[in-house]
């Protein structure tokens, strides 16, 4: 896909990975349609990057609200007839917490199911609204690409820690239906692919002691430090661009494998 003249909707678009993502691409050349429970922020952002930015406050796991914000952009989208390219789900929480604790206790249903809410149905609710607009752009190029999907998993996808089983079972549905969601689109010429990022500085990772991070750290090969927003962004800018990576799950980890516990 080309990337200029193009919008992305970008859901978590006003902090860390997001915030990156949406960065490289706008320079690229492209429209940006932030998604973002953070309202100050995503204002902050939007008025940063100018004209080609618009921001909406959104909460993925309310179904109306994602419908809110994506009826905005594609009213956004005929104004500046610049057609949804496509979609990066990047909206994300971690809530750690043991599937039975020190009291017998077992993991709180509430707990799981805003896990589940936001990485999970949030990154499919998304995905499932903005797909009737991107089925009907114009094709573009030789082999008629459409548009791409982007979802973001995470090394807890294949070796989550202790504490991880709700965050790690999100992660892990996000990798799995990368294959079905490349299938299904394939025959409009719009593709799928996750990225499985380990530690990357943000504000999520900002929250954790030194103790967890350093334990992080020693985990990793080469380099033994957190991966950078940006070295994520250039991974998605490549995603979109080369038109062989479909129905994939790309790790970005400096060869990180989590222990089970730090
Ligand atoms: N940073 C890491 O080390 C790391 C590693 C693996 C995977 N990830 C994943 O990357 C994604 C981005 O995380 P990040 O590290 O940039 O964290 P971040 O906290 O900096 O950004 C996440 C953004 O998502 C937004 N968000 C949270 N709940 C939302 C909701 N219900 N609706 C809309 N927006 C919501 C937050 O407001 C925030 O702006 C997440 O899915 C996360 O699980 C991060």
């Amino acid at each position: 896909m080309k990337i200029a003249n193009r919008t992305f909707i970008i859901s978590g678009g006003a902090s860390g990975l997001g915030l990156a993502t949406a960065r490289e691409l706008h320079n690229a050349g492209a429209y940006v349609s932030l998604l973002d429970l953070n309202a100050d922020n995503g204002a902050k952002v939007a008025s940063e990057l100018g004209s080609r930015a618009k921001f909406f406050e959104v909460d993925v796991s309310s179904t109306d609200s994602i419908a809110a914000a994506i009826k905005g952009t594609v009213e956004w989208v005929k104004e500046t007839g610049k057609e949804i390219g496509g979609v990066v789900a990047g909206a994300g929480v971690g809530l750690p917490g043991l599937i039975i604790d020190k009291k017998n206790e077992p993991l709180a249903i509430e707990s799981i199911d805003f896990v589940l809410n936001i990485n999970l149905r949030g990154t499919l609710d998304l995905i499932r609204q903005a797909l009737p607009y991107m089925t009907t752009a114009t094709p573009e190029g030789e082999v008629g690409e459409r548009g791409v999907i982007i979802m973001i998993a995470s090394s807890a996808a294949f070796d989550g820690q202790m504490g991880q089983v709700a965050y790690a079972a999100s992660k892990g549905a996000v990798a799995s239906l990368t294959l079905p969601l490349a299938r299904d689109l394939s025959k409009y010429g719009i593709r799928a692919v996750t990225i499985a990022p380990a530690l990357f500085d943000s504000a999520m990772t900002k929250m954790l002691g030194k103790k967890v991070k350093q334990s992080l750290y020693n985990a990793m090969e080469f380099p033994k430090r957190a991966g950078q927003p940006d070295e994520f962004a250039r991974l998605v800018k490549e995603c979109v661009e080369n038109v062989m990576l479909n129905g994939t799950v790309l790790r970005l980890d400096g060869a990180m494998r989590m222990p089970a516990r730090l």
